[in-house]
């Protein structure tokens, strides 16, 4: 997609992000869960966006650092309650990780996949595992690819309001293992609005061998934060990886 960058996704999404996506997952397992998975040191979100996850966490009683491309998604986070108690990072989750150490990185709801290569999905891996304590841990949180399923390129109907439509419009690359797309926000106030996004998914064998390459290793395996034991049929996982000789 011509011009698509890092903070595409956030920049486009900030203003709509908690109306369209505050429901996506568990909040209440996901931050019991991770609160549970944390050793010592303090937690990092890749792709922290509007704090859904990191402001809970926070409120827990965790230090809690987020880390995030879009300057629009953070400036969300900073606005609603609990926001201040989130450390921000502007930046990218390969490049600008912050130094640590951390006792817990986590990544969710498929936002690892918004690193749109293989070797960017690597470096990330890498970047993270030496930011973490030895008995830290690395949870990613994604979809399971199905390999019978290929929805090809189309349009359908997000919502349909009486002063608003909002269309998806995707393609799919099932060799490349990408997908992108833009949501058309249509309305008489504000004309047409293009939301894009883009992702390059992982198996979760490929997820185990770029833990692999980097010194971890696959701890536990559920298929939602609420630990729902993961099988063959499993549509998503929650991953833990650790380092082998961890504490
Ligand atoms: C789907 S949202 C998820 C937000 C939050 N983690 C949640 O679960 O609600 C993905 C977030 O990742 C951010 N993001 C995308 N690419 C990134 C990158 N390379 N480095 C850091 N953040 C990135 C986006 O700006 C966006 O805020």
């Amino acid at each position: 997609m011509r011009g698509y960058h890092d903070a595409s996704y956030g920049d486009g999404f900030a203003d709509v992000y908690d109306e369209w996506y505050h429901d996506i997952s568990d909040v209440e397992a996901t931050t019991a869960t991770l609160a549970a998975i944390v050793g010592t040191g303090p937690v990092l979100e890749l792709g922290v966006g509007t704090g859904r996850l990191a402001i809970p966490l926070a409120a827990t009683g965790l230090a809690v650092h987020g880390l995030d491309t879009s300057a629009r998604m953070l400036e969300q986070l900073a606005a609603k309650p609990g926001g201040a108690q989130v450390h921000a990072h502007l930046g990218d989750m390969v490049n600008d990780m912050p130094a640590g150490p951390f006792g817990l990185v986590f990544v969710a709801y498929n936002t690892f996949f918004s690193l749109l290569t293989p070797e960017r999905q690597a470096a990330c891996f890498a970047a993270t595992a030496q930011r973490l304590v030895a008995d830290g841990a690395f949870v990613i949180e994604a979809f399971v690819p199905d390999p019978h399923h290929d929805p090809g390129s189309g349009v359908s109907v997000r919502s349909v309001t009486a002063d608003r439509v909002v269309l998806s419009v995707s393609t799919f690359d099932a060799d490349a293992q990408r997908a992108e797309g833009q949501y058309v926000d249509i309305t008489e106030a504000g004309g047409v609005r293009l939301r894009p996004w883009a992702v390059r998914w992982a198996t979760p064998a490929q997820l185990d061998a770029m833990a692999g390459a980097a010194g971890l290793t696959l701890a536990e395996r559920w298929e939602s934060f609420d630990r729902t034991m993961f099988g063959p049929d499993s549509p998503r996982h929650v991953s833990v990886y650790r380092f082998a000789n961890g504490v």
